[in-house]
């Protein structure tokens, strides 16, 4: 038996964190084993990790090796043998951010990006990704009252408007994995369409 490994992505501020919360509540109530997880992070070292890349400026390259080296313990340590015992796994972000932040915010080269996710994944990929879409301005006004910004929260909004077109090309590209949530409607309505993704699971 295998469970199903689903992740949650968006630009900051597009509210995902507060929906995937909901979605593994509705999967824990039908009786699913839910591992809730996220990245970068999800190990001790992997936390570490997110310390570093989310507070220390840096080479992209070395912010991308350092976000791949942090999902490879991910995957070994906690992805996979959650899944092998028959539980879901969701997962807040993972390697889909690489190839948004890295390679759309940052400008790396995709195949270099490539070239690592086949180094640290293999073949392994999400069932399903949500994906919170939401324009950039809009995801902006929604950060501005919350928490200290991290060292990616202080981006430009053109960095983030990169990152947007990554994910929409992505989920372009791969439509039978994605599902795209039009995150501006209001909390009701971006509840109802997590809820119909659910219910097609
Ligand atoms: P985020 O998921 O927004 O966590 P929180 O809601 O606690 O702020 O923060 C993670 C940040 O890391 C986010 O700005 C995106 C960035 N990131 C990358 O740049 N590349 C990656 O591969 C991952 C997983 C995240």
């Amino acid at each position: 038996m295998s469970g199903k490994f689903i992740t949650f992505e968006g630009v900051d501020g597009a509210g995902k964190s507060t929906h995937l919360h909901g979605f593994v509540e509705a999967l824990r109530a039908r009786g699913v084993d839910v591992v809730l997880t996220r990245e970068p992070g999800g190990t001790p070292l992997g936390e570490q990790l997110r310390e570093l890349v989310l507070h220390q400026s840096m080479h992209m390259d070395t912010e991308a090796m350092l976000m791949f080296a942090a999902r490879v313990e991910h995957i070994e340590q906690v992805i996979k043998p959650a899944l092998a015992r028959g539980a879901w796994v969701v997962s807040d972000r993972f390697s889909d951010a690489s190839f948004a932040y890295q390679g759309g915010g940052r400008g790396m080269d995709i195949a270099r990006l490539e070239a690592l996710e086949r180094w640290a994944c293999g073949d392994f990929r999400p069932d399903l990704t949500l994906l919170f879409d939401i324009p950039v301005e809009v995801a902006k006004a929604r950060l501005a009252d919350a928490r200290e910004p991290d060292k990616f929260e202080r981006e430009q909004a053109g960095f983030f408007q990169r990152v947007r077109s990554a994910y929409l090309d992505r989920a372009r590209q791969q439509p039978q994995r994605f599902a795209v949530i039009d995150a501006v409607q209001t909390l009701e309505q971006v509840r109802a369409q997590v809820q119909a993704v659910l219910d097609r699971l």
